[in-house]
């Protein structure tokens, strides 16, 4: 039997707002609807899920730092700290475990600003476009990353 994976999914600021916030643009699922579904897909997958959304850059990092001893890979979408924060890369980078990032939105297909992301660069991969599916997605490549 494969051993217990433990994953920590961690989302930035205003991604509380999902589901009020440029619905166009996000989609009318709520964060409490994502984290559900994650949960649910965790269950299946084997593995134990840690959910956690901040508007607050320390606190996000502070959650990182705690990974090291109680996860073993991180999914994260960074909302606006993505294209601003030096720190919260430095943080996944010194816990060094696995990262995926996700976005809801193509941020590649969006303004020139949210084309440059902090956290690809130490990130084993990145989905991004793909609405509430990026974080199925991104919670399915994880695993498989994290079992291979
Ligand atoms: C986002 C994209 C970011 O540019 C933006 O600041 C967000 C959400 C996304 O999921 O598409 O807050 O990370």
């Amino acid at each position: 039997m494969s051993k217990q994976l433990r994953v920590l999914a961690l989302h930035g600021p205003n991604l509380n707002m999902l589901g009020v916030r440029e619905p166009d643009v996000y989609g009318h699922t709520t964060l409490a609807q994502i984290d559900e579904a994650l949960a649910t897909q965790a269950g299946g997958l084997g593995c134990a899920l840690d959910c956690f959304q901040s508007n607050h850059e320390g606190e996000l990092i502070d959650r990182v730092q705690a990974a090291r001893t109680n996860a073993d890979g991180i999914l994260i979408n960074p909302g606006g700290f993505t294209h601003t924060s030096v720190a919260l890369r430095d943080a996944l980078a010194g816990v060094g475990l696995p990262v995926v990032e996700v976005h809801l939105s193509n941020v590649f297909a969006r303004e020139s600003f949210r084309q440059h992301s902090y956290i690809s660069g130490i990130a084993v991969g990145v989905i991004s476009g793909f609405g509430d599916d990026s974080y199925r997605l991104g919670l399915e490549a994880l695993v498989a990353h994290l079992r291979r």
